[in-house]
């Protein structure tokens, strides 16, 4: 097999020319991007992990974690904003590596994008469904039972092995994926109206989770701010925060959909960096200063639940009136980042598929509701499959490192643009770009390092599907290498 072409880089004037196609519909003003990168963010991250990270790794120091995580997104944060301003189309961190990097690259960065969206609307889905049961526990309902309420399989605790749990389905995970993946089906304005709605109400109950839990706090279970580190790497001391930081990174993944519906946005110019940036400025507020009071009301061990926002309110009998409301934060927080990773997912396969690396009709446009449909209904089924059926928990570090991959190369790319096309107009340019970009890499980098081995090894089988996958199919259809004629 020839291997000419491979690296063929995408003229940054076809994108031009498809952002101006008038497939998709503009009706993405600058509060509803805010709204859709605020939707993406707060979810699983804080109402799950939060606890776990704080109780086994950092103590109360998870308020340093949540800052060394934020800045790392808030690098690579700049660097979407250029892109997304300069490149304003569908297909994001794969579009962009397609102008840098070369197709190769970019398919890589495309695939691992299935890992970030769609399998954490998966991870996400399952989160759902524990607290849809909590809910209805909470009411004394109880109407599924537990056969339909979590998947038949688990991973187990040690080594890479699965074991049958005895459900037989996840229920409520694979209902919750279907109702958002109609949502997301009707239309854009529809989605992301519900989506709005959502945010104000979940923002509203974290707010009111940090106002109220305030006046609970002991600076006592502050101290020591950062654990002794137990002899074993990651267990407290400074290994543990970053670690943390890794485990947490979850909490910040979303910000980055903001730059896939730039092809949706009335003006992507203004519309991108303020969505993204601001999204990701007032989540990393609230993040810091929810785990800073969540660690001052109780003993940072006693977070080690998987809700330990309703564990820290719980210890005060004075604030149970707000359980209800926490519970119900966590389902709308949840709800909303679902339907936030369904339309990045579409998104970028229906430019991948515009590109002649995907099949046609991962690209096809409904012709009244003018969304990505089959694009978003095989989102929607392939993410139930693996929420209704498969083990979860390794999954959510596979959506961390998809990520944090996209990350570096469009960290990377920015750069390598700078010096390729300086002649290129940029709306919006990464302010020391020469020190943001590499620090993104470098932050980035390190949290991906900081993620089990085994993580490393299911990216690795993860990836060669893909390539697999590529050669059986992209490298022979791709419209750019047809164009240059090299297939
Ligand atoms: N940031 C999203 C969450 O925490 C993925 O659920």
């Amino acid at each position: 097999m020839k291997m000419n072409g491979l690296f063929a880089v995408k003229p940054i004037s076809d994108y031009h020319e498809e952002a101006a196609s008038k497939n998709l519909v503009r009706a993405l003003g600058i509060p509803a991007l805010i709204a859709f990168g605020i939707g993406g963010i707060i979810g699983t991250g804080i109402f799950v992990l939060t606890g776990l990270a704080a109780a086994q790794h950092a103590g109360p120091a998870i308020v340093i974690s949540f800052v060394i995580a934020g800045v790392g997104c808030m690098f690579a944060g700049l660097c979407y904003s250029e892109f997304a301003t300069m490149v304003p189309v569908a297909g994001s961190a794969y579009a962009y590596s397609y102008a840098t990097l070369g197709e190769f690259i970019a398919w890589f960065v495309g695939w691992n994008l299935v890992l970030e969206y769609m399998m954490a609307c998966s991870t996400v889905a399952v989160g759902w469904s524990r607290y849809f049961v909590k809910l209805l526990d909470y009411w004394h309902v109880d109407f599924i039972p537990s056969w339909l309420a979590s998947a038949p399989l688990e991973a187990s605790d040690v080594g890479y092995q699965v074991h049958a749990t005895g459900a037989w389905l996840n229920l409520p995970a694979v209902g919750i994926l279907a109702a958002a993946t109609w949502l997301c089906y009707r239309g854009i304005e529809e989605s992301t109206f519900v989506n709005t709605i959502i945010v104000a109400i979940k923002v509203a109950i974290v707010v009111a989770v940090i106002a109220f839990g305030a006046f609970y706090v002991d600076p006592h279970h502050w101290t020591p701010f950062i654990p002794k580190n137990t002899g074993h790497f990651g267990q407290f001391g400074w290994s543990g925060v970053i670690q943390a930081a890794g485990i947490i990174f979850f909490a910040y993944i979303g910000f980055d959909g903001v730059s896939t519906v730039a092809q949706e946005s009335k003006d992507p110019s203004r519309g991108m960096p303020i969505g993204i940036l601001g999204s990701l400025g007032i989540c990393t507020i609230l993040y810091i200063l929810m785990s800073g009071v969540m660690t001052g009301m109780v003993p940072y061990p006693l977070l080690n639940d998987a809700a330990p926002v309703a564990v820290a309110i719980e210890s005060h009998r004075q604030l149970s009136w707000l359980t209800v409301w926490v519970i119900f934060g966590a389902l709308l927080g949840l709800t909303s980042v679902i339907i936030t990773m369904i339309i990045p997912q579409a998104r970028i396969w229906l430019t991948m598929s515009h590109d002649g690396l995907l099949p046609k009709f991962f690209g096809a446009i409904h012709p009244k509701y003018r969304t990505p449909h089959i694009s978003t209904l095989i989102t929607g089924f392939l993410a139930s499959l693996f929420a209704g059926f498969l083990p979860i928990d390794i999954l959510g570090e596979l959506v961390s490192i998809g990520t944090l991959i996209a990350f570096i190369v469009v960290c990377a790319g920015v750069l390598v643009l700078r010096y390729t096309r300086p002649d290129l107009p940029r709306p919006f340019k990464v302010p020391a770009v020469w020190f943001n970009a590499p620090m993104g890499v470098i932050f980035c980098a390190g949290m991906a390092l900081f993620l089990p081995a085994a993580t490393w090894v299911r990216l690795a089988v993860w990836s060669a599907i893909g390539i697999a996958l590529y050669f059986a199919y992209g490298y022979k259809h791709s419209r750019l290498r047809q164009k240059n004629g090299a297939a």
